[in-house]
């Protein structure tokens, strides 16, 4: 179903590497709800993945940019608004990596150099991004930017390492840049903490099957899938949210208010008995 909720507005979307990507879902239904985008990843993922599929099918332009980096993000907002024709409305930060998890390091034995990687890549690349758009004076009024965040950052999940601490700074930064933006300028910042998703990203945490799994029979209403993120995403992108800013916003089918559930007291019994 298509609502309109971003007829003419300008958007970028950074994190989109193939099919599976959150931030690809996200792309198409913004411009499914008539906004006009460009798409931003580094260049050796737009040469590995899909996104200049992606590109042609929703006929936009791709940005090579790397997150860590203050000057290509500069790029990428200076290069959009040429694109699109003025200023930018809405603006979707769908990045992480930890080198880390990737080299399989258990958290009392991190190496320092890959921690920095981490919290570059994964929360402190939010922070260039806010900066650089609003020294560049990039964003329109009651503009909305979204970074993607997971619930490891309030509790301790097993197995998602120094990703955890790269979380929760990323939900720090969107609390203190989103009073400064929005005093100064009326744009909007939040996180949206979605549920264990099978992306090239998720597959990376240790046991993503079976946090999925638990995380799906936990949720009353179930995990919540890429797409129904996206329609997240478009919700906050649009005029409906024009005062929701400062906000970690769940997204998670009651995942992160259970405590107990039936099924997992009845399975937890089952346990004892055998
Ligand atoms: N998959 C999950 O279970 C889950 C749950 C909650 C939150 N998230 C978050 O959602 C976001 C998107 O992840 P995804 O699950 O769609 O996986 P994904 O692997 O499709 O996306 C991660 C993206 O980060 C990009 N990236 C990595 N290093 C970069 C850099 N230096 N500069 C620019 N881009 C870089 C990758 O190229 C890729 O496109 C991430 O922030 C992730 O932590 C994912």
């Amino acid at each position: 179903m298509n609502y309109g909720l971003l007829k003419g507005k300008r958007g970028i979307i950074f994190g989109a590497l193939n099919e599976q990507s959150i931030a690809w879902k996200v792309a198409v239904k913004a411009v499914e709800e008539g906004a006009t985008i460009t798409l931003s990843n580094t260049a050796i993922a737009i040469r590995m993945g899909q996104v200049n599929e992606l590109a042609k099918q929703l006929n936009c332009e791709v940005i090579a940019a790397d997150a860590t980096s203050y000057e290509d993000l500069e790029e990428v907002f200076k290069r959009s608004q040429e694109v699109l024709g003025g200023k930018i409305d809405f603006v979707l930060h769908s990045i992480g990596m930890s080198p880390n998890v990737r080299k399989g390091r258990a958290y009392d034995d991190l190496d320092y150099n890959m921690l920095n990687k981490t919290l570059d890549i994964s929360a402190i690349s939010f922070h260039k991004m806010l900066q650089a758009a609003k020294k560049l004076d990039t964003l329109a009024e009651y503009g909305s930017v979204v970074a993607l965040t997971y619930m490891a950052a309030q509790r301790t999940v097993f197995g998602y390492n120094d990703m955890a601490d790269a979380k929760s700074l990323l939900e720090s930064i969107a609390r203190s840049f989103g009073y400064v933006y929005g005093r100064e300028r009326k744009v909007r910042i939040n996180t949206i903490s979605q549920s264990p998703t099978m992306t090239t990203a998720g597959s990376g945490v240790k046991g993503i099957d079976k946090l999925f799994d638990y995380a799906e029979r936990l949720s009353p209403l179930g995990n919540a899938s890429a797409e129904e993120c996206a329609n997240y995403c478009v919700v906050m992108f649009s005029d409906l949210t024009r005062k929701v800013t400062m906000q970690n916003l769940y997204h998670d089918g009651g995942f992160s208010s259970m405590g107990m559930s039936l099924d997992a007291m009845a399975t937890y019994e089952k346990g004892l008995e055998d």
